[in-house]
């Protein structure tokens, strides 16, 4: 009975983990989540009381399928202020969550045949988006050693290539591109007139180096599409808001599918994304200061256990080489049956992932230790 369209794309690998997981916990065992990509910190308070107080207001009815103009406009002057990116509100689309946003960029710029460009490894949801369109999705490898830059790009690029598509700061490596690959990229995006889909979902979560967008650089403008979101940077996963900016005409494109599927995101959320951007940023930069802790004491764990991983610089992943002790499906296995520690199999965001697992820190440094010690015990 499935589409032939529904065919090309596999279950997602992260939800069927947490799946098992989930069946243990119901099972009374208490099992360490490191799979999920989700803060696991409350949305502040300021956003909640925004959101509740619109709704008590009789915010409830449809919004504007663009989104909500007090939104349109604090996330236009947070593009033009913080990203230094050249967008009007008219440009800016407010979508439930950034992966709605994705999803309609992939199937209002692609074509069947048309490739898009990933860098290898990449989060799970591209590549299905891609298919989704009717178009195939191309892998560049990357470099572990080097924050997992991709290698060389160019040799990828073919006629029927019509996207490159850049997540700055990574899940699932963590790394950041810094501006001479952002350059390299843009380089190339122009010579060989292509889209670029940025996808700067974890832009504030970053450690001791600055995030940067790649639709500021010179010639960038109209080709690049930059997504963004509230989920990780507010800790807001469950309120569905996200957003994207694109020149007039894909912009067009992009209403189109999303006035005809969802409509416009939920009404009063949309007044909690006000306040997050408007309100006190200090919550942000105490999340990330957690983090920061978090991830060395993880990543000195690892290490010392023989899994290498070099610190990444941003997100809330770690992207460790498991191949000391097995590939990362098996290890993925292990972990979860000898320790009751749930990771990521690498080999879910891409063919470069199979000796990998990813490692979400977005649990307490606490978990984080009874974890290393779980894992150093199911490997002895
Ligand atoms: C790289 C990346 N992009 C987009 C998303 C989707 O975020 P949202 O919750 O805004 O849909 C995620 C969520 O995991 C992500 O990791």
């Amino acid at each position: 009975m499935a589409s032939s369209r529904l065919k090309r794309v596999e279950e997602s690998a992260t939800i069927k983990i947490a799946n098992i997981a989930n069946k243990l916990k119901q099972d009374g065992v208490d099992v360490i989540s490191f799979s999920l990509g989700e803060p696991d910190f409350d949305t502040p308070k300021h956003i909640c009381d925004a959101a509740a107080d619109a709704m008590y207001r009789g915010e409830t009815h449809y919004a504007p399928s663009t989104g909500i103009p007090e939104l349109r406009s604090a996330i236009a002057d947070k593009l033009r202020t913080e990203n230094k990116l050249d967008v009007s509100e008219s440009n800016v689309l407010v979508t439930p969550g950034a992966k709605q946003a994705i999803f309609e960029i992939m199937m209002s710029v692609l074509d069947d045949g048309d490739e898009a460009i990933l860098f290898d490894p990449a989060w799970v949801s591209y590549d299905p988006c891609i298919k989704f369109a009717g178009a195939d999705s191309v892998w560049v490898p990357t470099d572990p050693d080097n924050g997992f830059a991709p290698d060389d790009i160019s040799e990828s690029i073919t006629s029927k290539t019509r996207m490159i598509v850049v997540n700055s700061p990574s899940n699932p490596t963590g790394g950041v591109f810094g501006k001479d690959i952002q350059k390299q990229i843009a380089d190339l995006a122009i010579d060989h007139d292509l889209l670029v889909l940025s996808d700067e979902i974890y832009e504030k979560i970053v450690y001791d180096t600055e995030h940067f967008s790649i639709g500021a650089m010179d010639g960038m403008h109209e080709r690049t599409i930059t997504v963004n979101g509230f989920s990780k940077a507010y800790a807001m996963t469950g309120w569905r808001l996200g957003y994207v900016t694109a020149a007039p005409d894909i912009f067009k494109g992009l209403l189109k599918i999303h006035s005809h599927s969802v409509s416009s995101a939920t009404t009063f959320a949309q007044y909690g994304g006000v306040a997050a951007l408007t309100g006190p940023q200090e919550p942000v930069e105490e999340m990330v200061k957690e983090f920061k802790v978090r991830r060395d004491i993880l990543i000195d764990g690892l290490n010392s256990l023989g899994i290498k991983c070099k610190k990444p610089e941003g997100a809330f992943y770690a992207f460790a080489d498991v191949s000391e002790y097995g590939n990362g499906d098996d290890i993925t296995e292990k972990f979860l049956a000898d320790a009751h520690v749930a990771v990521t199999p690498g080999s879910a965001f891409g063919p470069s992932g199979k000796d990998f697992v990813r490692i979400s820190y977005a649990t307490s440094q606490e978990r984080i230790r009874e974890a290393l010690d779980r894992v150093e015990n199911a490997l002895m």
